[in-house]
């Protein structure tokens, strides 16, 4: 089984749901730990329930975004990860750190990319009146929700969406789809060029 952390800044549901595949006994991953810059993060309380190994840095203790990362390579050398799940991680990389784990790190972003990077997805997939929505799970490249796709899943988008009902809507299928990719990816059924 591949040696997988997981990286967070709050909620933390798709980190859960990638362990509740990983207690599988024929999943081909496993969660080694859940890394946040935020205490507050409410998943890493999960994470402890479940006896995984959390960390907390904050980014604010550091001087720069390469010290600050440097110290999250620090922490997943101790867990002796292999591959990075960014899972709701609300903070830029810097490319030395994304560079080193080319080909090796995965992010979830609620929009069918390349449509909507950014900040609130939802809320610029109603303002441009798209009627299909989604979610893509994709390699990390230094460039900002880029990298290409290793699986997308869509969404109708209903008349009377709001933001929330969107993104609810969104989320199940995040849910189903960053287990199944990351399945993919630790089979070696998946991999960046
Ligand atoms: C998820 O919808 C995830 O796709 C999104 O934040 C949410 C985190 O929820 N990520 C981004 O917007 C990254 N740019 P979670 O903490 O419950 O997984």
């Amino acid at each position: 089984r591949k040696r997988v952390a997981v990286l967070i800044s709050g909620r933390g549901s798709n980190m859960q749901s990638l362990v509740h595949a990983a207690a599988a006994a024929d999943y081909p991953a496993e969660i080694v730990g859940v890394f946040s810059n935020r205490a507050d993060a409410g998943g890493l309380a999960f994470a402890a329930e479940h006896g995984i190994p959390t960390a907390v840095r904050s980014h604010r203790d550091f001087n720069t975004r390469a010290d600050f990362d440097a110290e999250i390579e620090a922490v997943l050398e101790g867990w002796g990860a292999e591959i990075v799940c960014l899972a709701g991680f609300m903070r830029i990389l810097s490319e030395g750190f994304v560079e080193r784990w080319r080909g090796r790190m995965l992010n979830i972003h609620p929009s069918l990319l390349p449509a909507f990077k950014g900040l609130d997805p939802h809320g610029q997939a109603l303002a441009a009146g798209v009627t299909e929505h989604g979610c893509t799970v994709h390699w990390v490249i230094p460039a900002l929700d880029d990298g290409p796709a290793i699986l997308a899943a869509r969404v109708p988008v209903l008349p009377d969406d709001t933001a929330d009902t969107l993104a609810a809507r969104v989320l199940v299928e995040e849910h189903k789809l960053y287990p199944e990719a990351l399945a993919r990816v630790a089979r070696g059924e998946a991999w960046l060029d």
